[in-house]
């Protein structure tokens, strides 16, 4: 009887170990311990760490069912096909609406990915998913509630406990607060829209690179969504108040009551959304400087244009959401459907020559797809490296 030892388990994924039926923690565990050349230990682990063991014996408890079946299973049930007899995997959070939706869409039409959908409204998603037209089997949908670093850690708790494979995490999640006189507060505390967009996706991100890292697809990716609004090299960016993390004194602060806004200053919503989505094109670049060479990992944000009727909106002022998306047709033309911008978040995930790690990909009319230039904020790195040192701190991580 031979033994595997992981040294490598998140808790999380301990903790998914131990719901797991033991045939199926062996299918995966072994699985890892074989891929191959990116199996070394990541540098950056969860602060409370553990090691398991676990006999081989069991493997052969149940026989494998089709992949096709395994794909149409619910992801309460494991799946106990091996990684590279499934299909490409893409977890995208925030995919009950918007950009997500239509991008979980696009990515499942193709036939060659199951898509999690990572919502926390899982009667929302199921809706959603029914009424655009997702082929029942080509996606499932796992409960994450963004603010809440608990309920991250649960979700990567669950999704490991499916068995299936991961190629792609696209975190896109969004909450925008532009009316907001007052802040609002995660379950951990922090400012509501840093910590979703932001925080949450920071540990979500860090507690699933062991699973992209393994990924059998030979360019698993990282992507989360960035924003023009965040660039203050645009004509957008420069729409007051301005994005500007300062000195990061109000997160090392924890985004806190006492001081709620990243750089330390008074609370504005439009202004918190806006300092999330530097956090986030940061977050991309730091990935891809501490993971990349590592890992084989291709980290990437991007712009999808302005896709004026979603649900980001919803908080904004009537008049405004009347008046917003023919302002962006007619005017800026920066307008985009959700559909077309489903695409080409779509198309960051998969599309082969999209594979420059670190990159920020926007889209023009007469180009198409390039990478793009972001400001001179979200380019500093020393003020990244800070960024992402207190965030670690903040969810509970070690350096
Ligand atoms: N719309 C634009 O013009 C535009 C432009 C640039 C970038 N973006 C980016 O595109 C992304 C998607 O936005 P969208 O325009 O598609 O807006 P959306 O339709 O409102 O989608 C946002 C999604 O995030 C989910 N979400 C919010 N809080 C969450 C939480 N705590 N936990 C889990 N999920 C949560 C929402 O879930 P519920 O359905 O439960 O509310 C929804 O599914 C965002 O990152 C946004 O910054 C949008």
């Amino acid at each position: 009887m031979s033994t595997l030892t992981s040294s490598k388990l998140s808790s999380a994924g301990v903790q998914a170990a131990h719901k797991a039926p033991r045939a199926a923690q062996v299918a995966r565990l072994t699985s890892r311990a074989t891929s191959s050349a990116r199996a070394a230990p990541l540098a950056f682990k969860p602060v409370s760490r553990s090691s398991l063991t676990i006999t081989a014996a069991a493997a052969a408890v149940a026989p494998a069912p089709s992949a096709s079946l395994a794909d149409a299973l619910k992801p309460n049930v494991i799946a106990r096909v091996p990684p590279t007899q499934q299909k490409q995997t893409c977890i995208i959070t925030g995919a009950s609406s918007g950009l997500g939706l239509n991008a979980a869409k696009a990515l499942a039409a193709t036939g060659d990915w199951h898509v999690v959908m990572a919502c926390r409204d899982f009667l929302k998603a199921e809706k959603a998913a029914k009424a655009i037209g997702m082929p029942s089997g080509s996606y499932s949908i796992l409960h994450l509630d963004l603010a809440s670093l608990e309920s991250v850690r649960q979700f990567v708790a669950n999704f490991k406990a499916t068995g299936r494979r991961l190629d792609a995490l696209v975190c896109n999640a969004a909450i925008y607060m532009p009316t907001a006189k007052e802040p609002k507060f995660t379950a951990d505390g922090f400012e509501l829209s840093v910590g979703t967009n932001h925080l949450g996706h920071f540990l979500l991100a860090n507690l699933l690179l062991e699973d992209l890292k393994a990924a059998p697809n030979q360019q698993p990716r990282c992507v989360i969504v960035g924003s023009i609004t965040g660039n203050t090299n645009t004509l957008a960016g420069n729409v007051p108040p301005k994005a500007n993390l300062g000195d990061l004194s109000g997160l090392a602060g924890g985004v806190s009551p006492a001081s709620p806004m990243m750089d330390g200053a008074e609370f504005n919503g439009a202004k918190a959304y806006k300092d999330s989505k530097v956090a986030c094109m940061m977050t991309v670049r730091q990935l891809h400087q501490r993971f990349h060479a590592a890992t084989g990992i291709t980290f990437a944000s991007l712009y999808p244009g302005c896709i004026a009727e979603t649900g980001l909106f919803r908080e904004h002022y009537g008049l405004f959401k009347k008046l917003f998306p023919p302002f962006q047709k007619y005017v800026t033309k920066g307008y985009v459907s959700e559909q077309e911008a489903g695409k080409r978040l779509a198309q960051v995930v998969s599309d082969p020559s999209l594979d420059r790690s670190g990159a920020y990909w926007s889209w023009s009319s007469s180009t198409g797809t390039f990478e793009n230039q972001v400001s001179e904020e979200v380019a500093d790195d020393t003020k990244a490296a800070k960024l992402w040192e207190l965030s670690a701190r903040l969810v509970g991580l070690n350096a």
